[in-house]
């Protein structure tokens, strides 16, 4: 049975909103990492016309889920597979390792994250 590892580098939650890209920067299908001045670390996506933040880290073995690839809104860790849905950070491998999300902003083409 696996576990879920905890995060070292996750995000803490600050109700601060950042400025990370501008919209253009990631196409369709992409993502990007996005690194946090105390080192944590989000995976931002663009998936179906929309963007999604969640936690770099996938729960199995811990590598970034950043450049996994996409079915959809799933992202599938390159490892060993584990499927994520980026919309609500639910494990959809195992349900009790989920992961974090983080609300994303577009205003005047530029993409925010509250951390
Ligand atoms: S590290 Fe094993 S599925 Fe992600």
């Amino acid at each position: 049975m696996s576990k879920c590892k905890d995060n070292p580098r996750k995000p803490k939650r600050q109700n601060k909103v950042l400025t990370v890209a501008r919209v253009d920067a990631i196409p369709e299908g992409r993502s990007a990492t996005v690194q946090l001045n105390d080192g944590s670390e989000i995976a931002l996506f663009k998936a179906q016309g929309k963007f999604y933040a969640i936690e770099n880290f996938c729960p199995h073995k811990g590598v970034p889920l950043a450049d996994s690839r996409l079915y959809g809104s799933i992202v599938e860790c390159d490892w060993h597979g584990w499927q994520f849905d980026l919309r609500s950070g639910k494990c959809l491998t195992k349900p009790k390792c989920s992961i974090e999300t983080y609300e994303v902003r577009i205003e005047d083409g530029w993409i925010k994250i509250v951390v």
